[in-house]
Order: C-alpha cells, then sequence, then structure tokens
C-alpha cells in the first residue's frame, strides 16, 4: 500500500540542551540558517508523503507557526517584491498537508506516535524524530524506507552500525540472520532499548526513521513504561516483530543529533559546510582558527 501519511514527533522536552530549549522547542534550533524540523518536513515530502501530523505539546506552539502563513512578514515582502525572501518564508507551508496534535504529557516516544492514531487511521504511515537529521541526495532515507515497505507490506524501521562504545544509547535489534532479504534489508528478531555494551545484541541502532503497519497502535495501547518511565517505541516494536514481520533496514546517508549541544553545534557546522552561500565564510574562519 502507497504510503501517504507520516508523523513527526516533536513533543519531547529538549533537556540536554537547557537553556536554548526553555523557551524555544528544540525542533525549532536553527541548523544553519533554517529550523531543523524544516528539514524533516522536506525529507518526509521529498519521501512522496502528503500529509504530516506534528506531535507537538504546550510549550511548541513556534512549530505550528513555522509552517502556518505569516501574513505581516508576507505582505511587507510582496510590497518590496522580494522574490527570495518570499520563497523562503513560503515554501515550508506548501510542503505538505499538515496537522498539529498535543501531546499533554510527555510520557515517551511510544506515547507520541500513538497520539497520532485517530489522525492516521488503517494505514501504514512513516514516523520521523524531529531531532535527526539524515542526508541523501536524491533518496531521503524515508523514501529508501518506503520501498522496502512497498517490497515486503511489512513495518520497516531505519538502522545503522554504531561502535560498541555508545551502544547505551540506543535501541539495538537483534537480526535473524535467515531471513535477510539483501546486503542492507534484515529481519527483525527482538529489540532493546539502551542495552548495556556487553548485552547488546548487534551493533545496529534504531535511527529516527520508521514506516509501521496501523497495528503498532494496538501495541502501543498497551505497552507498559519501561525505560526510563517511558512508553518506549522500541517494546511496542518487539511486540509487533512477534505478530508479523519486520524489516531493519540499514540506510544509506549521514545522520546528524541535534539532541545535544555538540551534535547541535556540529551539524550546524556540516550543514554551512555544504551551502554555496555559507561555505566560503565558515571555512575561513575555520582556518584561520588553526587548530592543531
Ligand atoms: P528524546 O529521546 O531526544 O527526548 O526524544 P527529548 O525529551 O526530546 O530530549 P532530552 O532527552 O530531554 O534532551 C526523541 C524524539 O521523541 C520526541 C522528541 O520530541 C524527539 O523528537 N518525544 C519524546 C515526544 O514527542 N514525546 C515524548 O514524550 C518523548
Amino acid at each position: 500500500m502507497p504510503i501517504h501519511k507520516a508523523v513527526i514527533t516533536a513533543a519531547g522536552l529538549g533537556t540536554r540542551v537547557l537553556p536554548a530549549t526553555k523557551a524555544v522547542p528544540k525542533e525549532m534550533l536553527p541548523v544553519a540558517d533554517t529550523p531543523t524540523i524544516q528539514y524533516i518536513a522536506e525529507e518526509a515530502a521529498a519521501s512522496g508523503v502528503t500529509s504530516i501530523t506534528f506531535i507537538t505539546s504546550r510549550t511548541k506552539r513556534a512549530v505550528e507557526d513555522h509552517f502556518d502563513d505569516q501574513p505581516e512578514l508576507r505582505e511587507v515582502l510582496e510590497r518590496k517584491g522580494d522574490v527570495e525572501k518570499l520563497a523562503k518564508i513560503n515554501e515550508p507551508t506548501e510542503l505538505a498537508h499538515f496537522s498539529f496534535v498535543r501531546q499533554p504529557t510527555p510520557l515517551g516516544l511510544g506515547h507520541a506516535v500513538l497520539m497520532a492514531r485517530p489522525v492516521i487511521g488503517e494505514e501504514p504511515f512513516g514516523v520521523l524524530l524531529g531531532d535527526d537529521l539524515i542526508v541523501h541526495r536524491p533518496r531521503p532515507c524515508l523514501r529508501q524506507l518506503i520501498d522496502v515497505h512497498e517490497r515486503t507490506g511489512a513495518s520497516v524501521i531505519a538502522v545503522m552500525r554504531v561502535p560498541r562504545e555508545v551502544i547505551s544509547r540506543y535501541g539495538v535489534v537483534t537480526v535473524d540472520p535467515a531471513g535477510q532479504l539483501d546486503a542492507r534489508t534484515f529481519r527483525v528478531l527482538d529489540t532493546v532499548e539502551k542495552p548495556r555494551a556487553e548485552d547488546a545484541p548487534s551493533d545496529l541502532a534504531v535511527i529516527g526513521r520508521y514506516v509501521f503497519t496501523p497495528r503498532i497502535f494496538d501495541l502501543l495501547e498497551t505497552t507498559a513504561p519501561g525505560a526510563g518511565g517511558e512508553i518506549q517505541l522500541t517494546d511496542a516494536i518487539r511486540a509487533l516483530s512477534e505478530r508479523e514481520p519486520v524489516y531493519a533496514y540499514e540506510f544509506e546517508g549521514t545522520r546528524y543529533d541535534i539532541g545535544d549541544p555538540v551534535g547541535l553545534l556540529t551539524t550546524s557546522l556540516a550543514f554551512a559546510l555544504m551551502r554555496e552561500d555559507m561555505a566560503p565564510g565558515v571555512k575561513a574562519y575555520l582556518r584561520a582558527l588553526k587548530l592543531d
């Protein structure tokens, strides 16, 4: 079944990037000159998604505003005939059809995804985490997962190989060597959230892109709080993999995590260096630092 709908989660507290996130949503923090969540909505749209549901909260109103019209600004720019800046403010509003669902309490990523059930209904859908950026041109990460879903009809989760020293920061999958479809596509047998390095079943870490069949909602409804007292999406994926095929896809592309201060800064630098208009200035600054 083709995928038209996606959920972007953006209701977390963002405590690792305080004080920046006290009043500004983490997902609105700029990478180069663009809010992180705009790149993520662009990835969804470039993957063929036409309807995006954002999971937000009381402190995330700026997300809604960013994807809405801004008449005062638009009228000033129209009077000036500033076509370039007009395109900048109009582009996000034209990416897809948007809806917004509030998560009243940040009970966890699994709970955030469950909030989208009334909007998604009974069809397969994509999920993108609002603080994970993945760059791959011309086939975005979500598109790669949708391609696997179209081949298999199953749920698909993005995975990346990570060194053992950092594996305890991630959800990790156990895969079935006999169920491998190709070099990048593995049948999931089990998932575990943030295992100790010595207990990790593989080096395949779950990264913030997924395609789910609607069955995931039934499992989320009955998922009890797990690691950190939160309703974990990983726990519902484990339950799903016991009932129907779930594939892990080792995506092509580079992943940037803006969820901590160093990640936010280095991602901004990497994106600025990819931009023709920003790269010369940034490179000149870096050269002048004469770092050893
Ligand atoms: P994180 O694990 O990064 O949590 O969430 P967080 O609260 O945003 O950040 P820290 O750890 O306090 O710094 C991963 C994704 O899940 C969303 C977040 O917005 C982010 O996109 N999320 C998390 C929710 O939408 N609701 C939740 O209850 C928890």
